[in-house]
């Protein structure tokens, strides 16, 4: 078992998620401020109350799990393909005002990035929105990136074109996808190692 699987088992064990309670507050009032009241209203009409709250237990941990990632592997700059309304990209926010230190670049084809929240000033400090796929939302990356998550078109096609895009500008370290990608075979990356795929239906890649 390599450490990342490790790390993937650990979490899954472990109560806490592996962050301090200031953080994991922190994280949790994102997703609670931007998709609560609309999870809990959709999920409603047809399922019964503890099996919302259940739902929206795991919806809330997806996001916090990215963050523990970056928390333990200290992973700085994000790279994110597919922003939506910004409730992963704005987790990795408080996390990076917690280190004091880190970067999001997220991109999206649509405008659909929450503004009440991309707006404010300390946001905005420590994330930069493109609104436009990764060919060109990459060229704004001059640094490395620690963490690449693809979460945009999943199609195979697209989600080889985001890899080949950040490997042009950067030095990427691990990327992440949804668990309907499949590039393992692609033979356009020299290497990728499938790790694991999870409960909450991530996988989890290395790039080499
Ligand atoms: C599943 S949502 C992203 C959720 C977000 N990553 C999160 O966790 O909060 C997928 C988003 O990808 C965007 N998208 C689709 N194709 C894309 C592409 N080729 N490049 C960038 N974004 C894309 C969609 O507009 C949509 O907002």
């Amino acid at each position: 078992m390599n450490s990342l699987e490790k790390f993937l088992e650990d979490y899954y064990k472990s109560e806490n998620h592996l962050l301090d309670d200031t953080l994991l507050t922190e994280v949790s009032s994102v997703f609670d401020e931007i998709n609560l009241e609309k999870q809990i209203k959709k999920l409603s009409s047809r399922m019964s109350p503890s099996e919302v709250n259940k739902t929206i237990e795991q919806d809330r941990n997806r996001f916090i799990l990215l963050v523990s990632l970056a928390n333990h592997y200290n992973l700085k700059n994000v790279f994110e393909v597919g922003t939506a309304d910004g409730c992963q990209a704005f987790s990795f926010v408080k996390y990076f005002q917690h280190i004091n230190a880190g970067h999001i670049w997220t991109c999206d084809i649509e405008n659909t990035i929450n503004k009440s929240f991309y707006n404010r000033e300390e946001v905005k400090q420590k994330c930069i929105f493109i609104k436009s796929d990764s060919s060109i939302a990459t060229n704004s990356v001059s640094e490395k990136v620690d963490l690449f998550f693809i979460d945009g078109d999943h199609r195979r096609g697209a989600v080889v074109s985001d890899i080949k895009n950040l490997k042009k500008n950067t030095r990427v370290t691990i990327a992440f996808g949804f668990s309907m990608i499949t590039i393992k075979d692609s033979g356009v990356m020299r290497k990728f190692t499938t790790l694991k795929t999870m409960k909450n239906s991530i996988n989890l890649k290395e790039l080499n």
